[in-house]
Order: C-alpha cells, then sequence, then structure tokens
C-alpha cells in the first residue's frame, strides 16, 4: 500500500514538474536587459496597448527593411492580438498593392492588398536587400524572438542599445557599434531615435518606449496564439489533477483489503 503511495505522489510531482520547466529555457540568459513585460509568466497577458504601439513602429519603421511573412494583415483583428476593428485592417491592407494573375494579355496585374494576404515583402530579392543595406541582410522578423536566445529582452536591449563611442580596439568600418550585438558591429543602423514615430494614443515615444513596445509586437507576431496556449494549458493541468486523484482513490479503493 505505502509503495503505491509513494509511486503515485512521485508521478504527480514529475509530471507537475515537467509541466513547469517547459519554458525555463526563456529564461537562460547572460545580461539581456530586463523591462519585464506583460505576457511573461503562465498567467502573462499581452498588454494590447502597448501592440498597437508596436505595430505603428514596426509599420513606419522598420517594415522598410524587414519583412514579417508570416504574418497576414486579417491576423491584427483576431483575438489575443493587438484586436485592430476590421474595417480599420481593411483599410490598413487596402494601402499596399500586390502582383496577383495576369490580364488577357498576358501582363501582370496589380492591386490592392485584402486583409487574408500576407505583409508585403520590402525587397524584390535577397539580392536587392543586401545591395541596400551594406551588404547584410536585413532578416524577416515574423518569427525572429523565437530565433534569439531570450528573444523579447534580446530585442530590447539590442534596439535601445546603440553607443556612438566605440572601444578604441575595434574597427568597424561603415557598421554601427552595438555591444548587445554578438561581435558588436552590426550593419543596421540605430534604427529608433526620440520621436521616430508619433504614437497616435499620445504615449510619448522616447527610444526605451518604442524598444520596448515594438518587442512586444514582435513576440506576439512569432506566436500570435499565445494567449490561448497558455489558456488551454491550464485546462490540461486542471484535468490531469482531477485525473490523478481519482486515479489515487480508486487505486487505493482496490488495493483496500491487500497486505
Ligand atoms: C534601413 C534598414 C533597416 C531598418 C529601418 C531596420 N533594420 Fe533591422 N536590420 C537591418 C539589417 C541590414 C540587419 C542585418 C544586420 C547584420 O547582419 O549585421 C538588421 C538586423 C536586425 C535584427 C537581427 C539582429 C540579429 O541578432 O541578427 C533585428 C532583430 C532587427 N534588425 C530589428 C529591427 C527592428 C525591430 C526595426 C524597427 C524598429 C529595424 N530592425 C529597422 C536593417 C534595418
Amino acid at each position: 500500500m505505502n509503495i503505491f503511495k509513494n509511486n503515485i505522489f512521485i508521478f504527480f510531482v514529475l509530471i507537475i514538474g515537467l509541466s513547469m520547466n517547459v519554458n525555463s529555457a526563456e529564461g537562460t540568459t547572460f545580461k539581456n536587459l530586463k523591462p519585464g513585460f506583460s505576457f511573461e509568466g503562465p498567467f502573462g497577458k499581452f498588454d494590447k496597448e502597448s501592440l498597437k504601439r508596436g505595430y505603428q513602429v514596426y509599420s513606419e519603421v522598420c517594415s522598410s527593411c524587414h519583412g514579417m511573412k508570416q504574418l497576414s494583415f486579417r491576423n491584427l483583428s483576431q483575438p489575443g492580438g493587438p484586436e485592430f476593428p476590421t474595417e480599420m485592417v481593411k483599410e490598413i491592407a487596402s494601402g499596399y498593392s500586390i502582383t496577383d494573375g495576369f490580364n488577357e494579355y498576358g501582363e501582370p496585374l496589380e492591386r490592392s492588398m485584402l486583409p487574408s494576404d500576407r505583409f508585403p515583402k520590402p525587397y524584390g530579392s535577397k539580392e536587392e536587400a543586401k545591395g541596400a543595406n551594406n551588404g547584410a541582410y536585413p532578416p524577416d522578423l515574423s518569427l525572429i524572438v523565437k530565433a534569439r536566445l531570450d528573444g523579447y529582452n534580446y530585442l530590447y536591449s539590442l534596439l535601445k542599445g546603440y553607443e556612438e563611442e566605440i572601444p578604441e580596439d575595434m574597427d568597424i568600418g561603415d557598421l554601427s557599434y552595438n555591444p548587445w550585438y554578438p561581435g558588436g558591429a552590426i550593419a543596421m543602423y540605430q534604427p529608433l531615435y526620440e520621436d521616430s514615430v508619433e504614437y497616435e494614443d499620445g504615449t510619448p515615444a522616447t527610444v526605451d518606449q518604442m524598444s520596448y513596445d515594438v518587442a512586444n509586437f514582435l513576440t506576439w507576431a512569432a506566436e500570435p496564439t499565445m494567449e490561448e496556449r497558455k489558456r488551454l494549458g491550464f485546462i490540461v493541468m486542471g484535468f490531469l489533477i482531477i485525473f490523478v486523484i481519482l486515479m489515487y482513490l480508486s487505486v487505493s479503493r482496490l488495493f483496500r483489503d491487500v497486505h
């Protein structure tokens, strides 16, 4: 009887331990700044106002060099994201155009974009992108937060971390100095300066605020269903706990008379 009790207890602790540990890799970081984001932790949710501002920073500053190909315009209106009204998303999409199909003479046809279209690419080809950027390719940003260790804190640190004073022993040529970037020399010029955007909600657009908002937005972009995942996780955990309790009760009942 005691053996059963112990085994079940260990099983229970293991399951809980394992499920809690899944995200701990996010925390392994060397020295990134940690401003603290609302989506952190098992109960965390996105700050929608910050997501909206972050979209504004992406679209007005970053999108001229970086695409976001995994996202469609309509994602902007879905639950768990910035939740822009559908009418507004239609309007945003229609501001871009795309070649789609051919007319009767075989000439490519242009049309304005729809909410179901993916975000437009800033350059026609990789070569063109490199040519315009010091030979470096500006990566697609839709999954960048997942592609870097401690992604959102790194992004925040990188964007606000440009320094004018270059260490004496470094020769970086045409590149910019950013101690957060591995190696310190980055081909992206400092993209954000005080008042690079004028926030529609009146929030002062400091470099710190814009870096924070766009890091927030790109975290959502990398996983638009994060809130749903967390919610489901709790339902599954709850079910598991009830299941383990029922198992325990039935097993102890079954072996009640075994000595
Ligand atoms: C003028 C073009 C340009 C703009 C505007 C721009 N970037 Fe970049 N970005 C680049 C280039 C080029 C690179 C590649 C740098 C390299 O390889 O050294 C890059 C790299 C990056 C990286 C990858 C860094 C890494 O660890 O590899 C991130 C993240 C990034 N940019 C985010 C942003 C964000 C967010 C914005 C808007 C606030 C932005 N960029 C605006 C050109 C740009």
